[in-house]
């Protein structure tokens, strides 16, 4: 019987993290993790890999095929700065793969999808502090506007062709392992790395404009609590809202200062200024907190030093 499972885009800031997660939860050789290239070696030598295009169908359902995999998370995506400069492509690569996924488990060739949702969702009309579950949104980013339609797609297979998919709208997502690319909330974790090897760092962020955020560990929590609780407990086939913290780059680079004194941040906004101007400042997640019981641990201060503890460390050597 299928039992394995597949994590799309595994050499990603968050698919990396969650395959190690995973693997060590299931055993090594019950987790295949691919992607478009080659990632760290621990990651592509501690399992199976595969290269994987998230965009050929038949690639993915081979790939299903052949390893028996009954669950998969589809990790893959264009983010919204990079997605801004190649807006076709963004459709292709979020749409598309979603589809695939969601269409073998329509097939039943599948029986459970994680997909993630973002912040992105929300635009310049949503309510920004506290957004509500339940809000007005008009994404202005083709990143949001994929995951808005996305989320309405899994909703649909879900109603219509009892498809069992979960999904969750991430904030901007910290870690020290891997680096993101092409995101907004980049600026949260570069901010470190600068403070780190040149103690200053330009923020494209204005020092007020406060978004939500999530130290990794948090985020891998609540992916696979979403993913393990019980069918009858997810309510919303949507996306869930889920928050962390909420902080703005001058509140981080003070926190920084009191670890390394010497360090000096500046602020040179461009155009992901524009994004994060139409996306909430804090999150409602109420309904995620209820359904599935979801609570976060990290709060600024312990996120500060994890990152510049570990950070320090794996910089020296
Ligand atoms: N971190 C993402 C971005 O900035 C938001 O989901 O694009």
């Amino acid at each position: 019987m299928a039992n394995k499972t597949l994590i799309i885009g595994a050499c990603g800031q968050i698919g990396s993290e969650l395959t190690e997660k995973l693997r060590a939860l299931k055993g090594n050789s019950n987790v295949v993790a691919s992607d478009i290239r080659e990632g760290d070696a621990k990651l592509v030598e501690s399992g199976p890999f595969q290269i994987l295009n998230a965009t050929d169908y038949d690639a993915i359902k081979a790939c299903v095929l052949d390893n028996e995999v009954s669950e998969v998370y589809l990790m893959a995506a264009m983010l919204s700065a990079t997605g801004e400069k190649h807006p076709a492509k963004a459709w292709d690569l979020n749409m598309n793969s979603l589809f695939h996924v969601l269409n073998l488990a329509k097939e039943k060739l599948i029986s459970k999808v994680f997909w993630p949702s973002s912040i992105a969702v929300f635009g310049p009309t949503t309510p920004k502090v506290n957004t509500p579950q339940y809000t007005v949104m008009e994404p202005t980013t083709v990143y949001g506007i994929t995951k808005q339609v996305g989320e309405r797609w899994c909703a649909y297979y879900h109603e219509n062709y009892d498809v069992d998919v979960r999904s969750i709208r991430y904030p901007g997502i910290i870690s020290w392992k891997t680096l993101p690319g092409g995101g907004t909330t980049d600026y949260a974790i570069e901010i470190f790395h600068k403070a780190l090897e040149e103690r200053r760092y330009e923020s494209f962020i204005d020092e007020n404009t406060a978004l939500p955020m999530m130290y990794m560990d948090d985020a891998i929590k609540a992916t696979l609590d979403i993913m393990s609780a019980d069918a009858s407990q997810i309510k919303i086939r949507s996306s869930y809202n889920v928050a962390g913290i909420s902080f703005k780059p001058k509140d981080i680079a003070s926190l920084i200062k009191r670890r390394i004194s010497e360090f000096e941040i500046s602020y040179k906004p461009d155009y992901r200024q524009q994004i994060a101007d139409t996306w909430p400042s804090s999150i409602d997640d109420t309904c995620a907190r209820k359904d599935w019981n979801w609570s976060h641990q990290y709060d600024l201060e312990a996120l500060t030093d994890e990152m510049i503890t570990n950070l320090e460390s794996t910089l020296q050597h």
